[in-house]
């Protein structure tokens, strides 16, 4: 069996070296995903389960030339809809198309839903009723040079919803990216990492939920996986169990946070207290200028809020002076810093030669993460 792992753009070289860690060399980067080709059933559970930087996991079922709307109609037909859609379920199509006459995506979507719907009710009787929020099976079709992809979400819920996230704030990180980020900045367990700007405590949390070799997926109840006829609650509960039996305790006074925003700290607290990190996890409401770790860090990450208009910035350029100061008076000597930002103008603020910047996508917007290493 082929699969189409996704990750948000940019971040396939990291999915790709998240996959062969997993057991799964043969994955090859495409556009935003990586191919993982002939692999068992089980890749799907355990994909799913642990990795923390795919969005979704997708089964292909079909990949047909797609002209305009009838090839589209006539090549969705031909799939065996009976085997994947069981009776009474709810259908949602995800649509991603670049197609010269097939401009809308979600016309194209409609397109495919009818064929659905067509051949059920010819079979059946029965038509599956389509719903966007939360539907029991999320299809996606890709189509791309005239080239349709049709394929079973074999993740349902995009797998940055971990399942800890009860509260949040304004601009919160995706998770995937936070996992991504400390991926590439190569945190360890062991290291004592601070966020002073954490907000709702994305960073935080899933260090620590690689710190304590917590699965992405441990909170989560609902997969799309469950209603496909090859699924085996037995294989998937092994790979379960076995991902679960390698968590272990969370070593107290090795995360801290800090944010001005009393709302943020709540809902981080809550979200701690959500995957049962409360007690390892210490995060005070303060402002990142009297703010003093209670153990020195050696890794900061932080993510500090941008502004998109001028004046946000004017005002802003004060809190990246203060997030230069913060890493050179309160980290351990030698420390690593890191800062993730959409501005490159208020980046220079941090006062601090960056030894490394990489390029990122955040939602749309070119953003960097900037590397110091502090001595
Ligand atoms: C982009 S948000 C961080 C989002 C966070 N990574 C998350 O996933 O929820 C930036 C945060 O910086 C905080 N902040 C702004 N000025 C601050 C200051 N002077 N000291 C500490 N935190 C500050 C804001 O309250 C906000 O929660």
């Amino acid at each position: 069996m082929d699969l189409f792992v996704t990750c948000a753009n940019c971040l396939e070289p990291f999915l790709a070296q998240e996959l062969a860690d997993l057991g799964y060399p043969q994955a090859v980067t495409g556009f935003r995903g990586v191919h993982v080709r002939d692999v068992s059933f089980d890749a799907i559970y355990r994909i799913n389960y642990c990795s923390r930087i795919a969005s979704r996991v997708l089964m292909p079922l079909a990949r047909f030339r797609c002209h305009d709307d009838r090839s589209l109609y006539l090549g969705a037909g031909k799939i065996d809809w009976m085997a994947y859609i069981p009776k009474g379920k709810t259908i949602a199509i995800d649509a991603n198309v670049n197609h010269p006459r097939l401009r809308n995506s979600l016309y194209a979507a409609q397109i495919v839903k009818d064929a659905i719907c067509d051949q059920l009710r010819e079979k059946t009787g029965e038509r599956p009723s389509v719903n966007t929020r939360d539907p029991d099976i999320q299809l996606n079709l890709y189509i791309q040079d005239e080239w349709a992809g049709l394929s079973f979400d074999t993740s349902g819920m995009p797998l940055h919803k971990r399942g800890y996230r009860q509260e949040s704030v304004e601009a919160p990180m995706q998770e995937t990216l936070a996992a991504a980020l400390l991926t590439l900045a190569q945190y360890k367990a062991g290291d004592v990492l601070c966020d002073p700007c954490c907000g709702s405590g994305t960073i935080l949390i899933e260090a620590a939920m690689m710190a304590s070799q917590t699965p992405p997926g441990f909170l989560r109840n609902q997969w799309g996986f469950k209603s496909l006829p090859q699924h085996s609650p037995e294989a998937w509960l092994k790979v379960k169990n076995e991902a679960d039996q390698r968590r272990i305790l969370l070593p107290k006074h090795q995360f801290f946070g800090a944010d001005i925003n009393k709302q943020a700290i709540h809902a981080c607290k809550v979200n701690l207290r959500a995957i049962g990190f409360q007690q390892s996890v210490e995060v005070v409401q303060c402002d990142i200028r009297d703010y003093t770790p209670p153990v020195t860090p050696n890794f900061i990450l932080t993510n500090p809020p941008y502004g998109r208009r001028l004046d946000d910035v004017d005002h802003l350029r004060t809190l990246y002076r203060a997030i230069g100061d913060f890493m050179k008076r309160k980290a351990a000597k030698p420390a690593r810093g890191f800062v993730f930002t959409g501005s490159f103008e208020l980046s220079k603020e941090v006062g601090l030669a960056a030894n490394r910047r990489h390029v990122l996508d955040n939602g749309g917007i070119e953003a960097r993460l900037l590397e110091f290493d502090l001595y």
